[in-house]
């Protein structure tokens, strides 16, 4: 007798009759689903909030109509990316356009499709990106990424928030960065971003990245910059077997908007919009093969 199996509702072996194998399935009801979980829990604490979908776990024009559908924004780090979000008809003013390496030709693009936002990870991205906005006129929203010297207790390979990651500016350099940021009339920086590595089971490394970063907020507005913005990044842990734990994301927003706003409340900072930039935990558990 033949059994059949299942994913999300649909018989896997019809699926493989009539497409061949291998076949890749991913389903929109599980995307949909993980994403709603994120929503419900920013919802439930009232919180100004923004979600970046990490276009880097999957990226097609399906899953840009998905994200568009839901109001979620794109989180890019290539010029494929962004020409896919364009092509998707994405809003662009809720793309940003990430990665430690961009290339004058990907900048010229984010410029030309007026996306909503760069991350800069270097002095030289800065410059290099004023530049180019100088030469085309156009002034951009930045948030700058900074390395806050915290280690998720994840595989060594995929932290990238410790003090000697490749990623971002150290904790240390980046008033230096603001301070160097004065002269630079074509961009607009609105905030900070971080993300310390992915596959965290864990809550607490995201909250005390919070205290971190949060006190820096503060130590800018005290040099004169006011930042709306603060974006913990993605990382958010899925099962990989079959018993392992899964990232309690309610739990997680929740302590998340209690930590931020105790901590603005003693230190005397609005709480800014917070940001996330799930990748795996959007679409990890929507696909098989
Ligand atoms: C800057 C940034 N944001 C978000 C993500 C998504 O991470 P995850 O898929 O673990 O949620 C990554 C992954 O490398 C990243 O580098």
């Amino acid at each position: 007798m033949m059994t059949n199996y299942l994913f999300s509702n649909h018989d896997t072996v019809a699926l493989a009759e009539k497409y061949g194998t291998p076949l890749y399935v991913i389903s929109e009801d599980i995307i949909r689903e993980n994403l709603t979980k994120i929503i419900n829990a920013f919802t439930k604490q009232n919180a100004t909030y923004d979600i970046n979908y990490a276009g880097k776990a999957f990226l097609n024009l399906a899953m840009c109509n998905i994200i568009k559908d839901m109001g979620v924004s794109l989180d890019v780090v290539s010029g494929g990316e962004l020409y896919t979000a364009y092509m998707a008809s994405f809003p662009m003013e809720r793309v940003c356009l990430h990665g430690s390496n961009k290339t004058v030709e990907e900048i010229k693009m984010a410029i030309e499709y007026n996306i909503g936002k760069v991350i800069v990870d270097s002095k030289y991205e800065l410059e290099l990106l004023n530049a180019i906005c100088e030469e085309h006129n156009h002034v951009m929203r930045v948030s700058i990424r900074v390395s806050p010297g915290v280690e998720a207790h994840t595989h060594e390979f995929i932290q990238t928030g410790k003090i000697d990651s490749k990623f971002g500016i150290p904790l240390k350099q980046v008033r230096d960065l603001f301070d160097f940021s004065k002269d630079l009339k074509n961009i607009n920086i609105i905030g900070l971003h971080c993300h310390i590595g992915s596959q965290i089971i864990d809550e607490e490394p995201f909250l005390v990245t919070a205290e971190v970063m949060l006190n820096l907020m503060k130590e800018l507005k005290e040099d004169g910059f006011s930042l709306t913005e603060l974006n913990l990044g993605g990382g958010f842990g899925i099962p990989q077997m079959r018993h392992d734990a899964s990232f309690n994301v309610d739990q997680y927003i929740e302590k998340l908007m209690s930590t931020v706003r105790r901590i603005c409340s003693e230190i005397q900072l609005e709480v800014p919009k917070i940001v996330v930039e799930p990748g795996r935990y959007t679409v990890g558990t929507a696909g098989i093969v």
